[in-house]
């Protein structure tokens, strides 16, 4: 079989002849086939057995038909490697046993040891280098979304702790940072040593700050992490989570190529906000997939008519898939942009 690097030329906006589709969340819970090993096997146990996870990962090329592979891990993974006991509880999420309150606290990570702690994770990357024809797409947690775990000890709505550690103790707050922007870059390049094709940083829970509190709190961060991988050939997606339209005009300067966009900024509009120099991926409301197959169409449909408006342009979700989602819909779906973009760019 031939390789299809079609989300690869995107990601560096050259031209496609069809848009290339991956999904947020992709491997999960919307599959029966998955939710059968989830009855033997959690979450950590099946990123533990690089096979059975290598497995995971290709099954949604296999029966979606998408073009790109995302990694069947988690972003604690690594948290693991710093020093900090972590489990991901059904229905809730990622719980931390000792979060972390205090400079003390925070000077007690260790930077992560990827050959002692997460060489199953490199091995699952290798094996599907040798096995997918569509590109691998590894991840880490941004600072701030990993930080809100570690100090709120489990998910939040409010964030109340992690903003009162960065209002009230910016130093403190800072450190945290940087060690686990660290944390990130070791993390990247390993993945990429190991082979994969693109990295995605999930910072998932940063647009609950106010613009001029991601741009001095978070930035640095980031922009440091996107800068100590810039000498890489291999695309890299800044994904600012939910509600992040406000913070778009701040990602202008990233050293990313690819930025993901919520669905609540039209594509055209994002592209604005963020200037010419990225490509960007998004935005359906994962929900609109509970409409019927009509409806789907349509709102994919308005979607790509933007993001085929010049080259630079990945279709996926505005957010992960969920649960209750259809298999048989996803695969349509990814059908449909296929076809319809093809005549799109065709003209
Ligand atoms: O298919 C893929 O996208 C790859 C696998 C993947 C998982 N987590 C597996 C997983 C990826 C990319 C992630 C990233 C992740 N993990 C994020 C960023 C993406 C996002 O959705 O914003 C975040 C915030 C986490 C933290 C996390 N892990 C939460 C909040 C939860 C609970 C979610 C829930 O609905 O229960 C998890 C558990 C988790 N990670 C699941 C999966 C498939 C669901 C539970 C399971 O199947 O065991």
């Amino acid at each position: 079989m031939t390789y299809n690097d079609t989300f690869l030329r995107a990601c560096r906006r050259e031209p496609v002849e069809t848009l290339p589709v991956w999904y947020m969340r992709q491997a999960g819970r919307y599959d029966p086939e998955y939710r059968a090993i989830k009855e033997t096997h959690s979450l950590l146990d099946i990123c533990r057995k690089p096979d059975l996870a290598a497995e995971v990962t290709m099954m949604p090329v296999k029966k979606l038909g998408v073009d790109a592979a995302i990694l069947y891990s988690d972003i604690m993974n690594p948290v693991a490697s710093l020093g900090v006991d972590f489990d991901i509880v059904k229905n809730v999420g990622p719980v931390i046993a000792d979060p972390i309150r205090t400079k003390a606290d925070v000077d007690r990570l260790r930077p992560i040891d990827v050959d002692k702690d997460l060489p199953h994770i490199m091995e699952t990357i290798r094996i599907l280098g040798r096995e997918l024809t569509v590109p691998l797409i590894t991840f880490a947690g941004a600072p701030f979304t990993i930080a809100s775990y570690l100090i709120e000890g489990k998910p939040s709505k409010s964030y109340i702790r992690t903003k009162q550690m960065m209002y009230s103790e910016p130093h403190v707050w800072h450190a945290l940072m940087e060690k686990l922007g660290d944390m990130v870059i070791t993390y990247l390049q390993a993945q990429i040593a190991s082979g994969a094709k693109a990295v995605q940083l999930f910072d998932s829970w940063v647009g609950a700050l106010a613009p001029q509190d991601f741009r001095a709190f978070v930035l640095p961060v980031i922009t440091r992490i996107f800068r100590e991988l810039s000498h890489l050939p291999q695309p890299k997606i800044y994904f600012p989570g939910v509600a992040s339209g406000e913070l778009l005009p701040y990602l202008a300067e990233l050293q990313a190529d690819v930025i993901g966009l919520d669905w609540r900024v039209p594509i055209a509009e994002g592209r604005r906000r963020i200037g010419p120099r990225f490509a960007v991926q998004g935005n359906l409301d994962p929900y609109v997939l509970t409409a019927p197959m009509s409806v789907i169409e349509a709102h994919a449909k308005a979607i790509i008519d933007e993001g085929c408006a010049q080259p630079g342009y990945v279709f996926n979700l505005g957010h992960g898939l969920f649960p209750e989602a259809s298999l048989e819909k996803l695969r349509e779906l990814t059908a449909f942009v296929h076809e319809y973009s093809r005549k799109v760019l065709a003209g």
